[in-house]
């Protein structure tokens, strides 16, 4: 193994890790205010609500990604909707990421004991005041865990992107690759820098999941 080229390529990498880093925070943004809509959507009593939020999640995690991908990518400007590479990306990563963090929410609140409900409205607390006070902050602690995974997720599934040239990690990774005709050395070290990511932002979960349980 030979890392001599890291000298004259370490702005790859750090630009790399930058765009990598700005996709995955993007889509972190824009895939939980939408899983917060979806979720809304399909725990409300309005049937039709229901079913569009429902056929929205079930059609994004059952198609993959590289192809809502290309369906955004190459698909839109065939109907007038030409998008920047970058902007492209975060679009397919957040439409696909919303639909799991919609489950997640769901699923945490639904987790929460019916009982919980139920001594709340007998209280004499509306429906919105149990969902903010009694709801909400249980079912953030079932939440979190899985969102934090779910962050995880869309750091490394942000490297399907270079693909469409969005300059990332993974497309600079390439880009070495063919420079200096040595595959494993670049590679290697982005993977590193990915597992950098995702280990620290494992352990920054960890704490965070750590001092809610404190609060029981
Ligand atoms: N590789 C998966 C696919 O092609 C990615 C799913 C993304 N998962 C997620 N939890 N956001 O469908």
């Amino acid at each position: 193994m030979d890392f001599s080229f890291v000298k004259d390529y370490q702005m790859f990498f750090v630009n790399g890790a930058k765009i990598t880093v700005f996709l995955a925070a993007f889509t972190v943004i824009f895939g939980v205010a939408l899983g917060i809509v979806l979720a809304l959507m399909r725990l409300s009593s309005k049937k039709i609500l229901n079913v569009i939020a429902g056929a929205y999640i079930e059609f994004l995690r059952g198609t993959p990604l590289l192809v809502q991908l290309y369906i955004v990518y190459y698909g839109l400007p065939v109907i007038g909707i030409d998008l920047p590479d970058f902007l492209a990306g975060v679009i397919a990563l957040s439409m696909n990421s919303g639909a799991y963090v919609a489950e997640i929410i769901r699923a945490g609140i639904q987790a929460v004991d019916k009982g919980q409900t139920e001594a709340s409205r007998s209280l004499g607390f509306t429906y919105g005041m149990t969902m903010r006070y009694i709801i909400i902050p249980q079912a953030f602690r079932n939440i979190l865990p899985a969102l934090g995974n779910e962050f995880i997720v869309v750091i490394k599934e942000s490297a399907i992107v270079s693909i469409i040239g969005i300059h990332d990690l993974m497309y600079n990774a390439d880009t070495i690759r063919g420079n200096i005709y040595r595959p494993f050395e670049p590679l290697l070290i982005v993977a590193l820098i990915y597992f950098a990511m995702t280990f620290t932002l494992s352990k920054l979960l960890g704490v965070v999941e750590r001092r809610l349980r404190t609060g029981d």
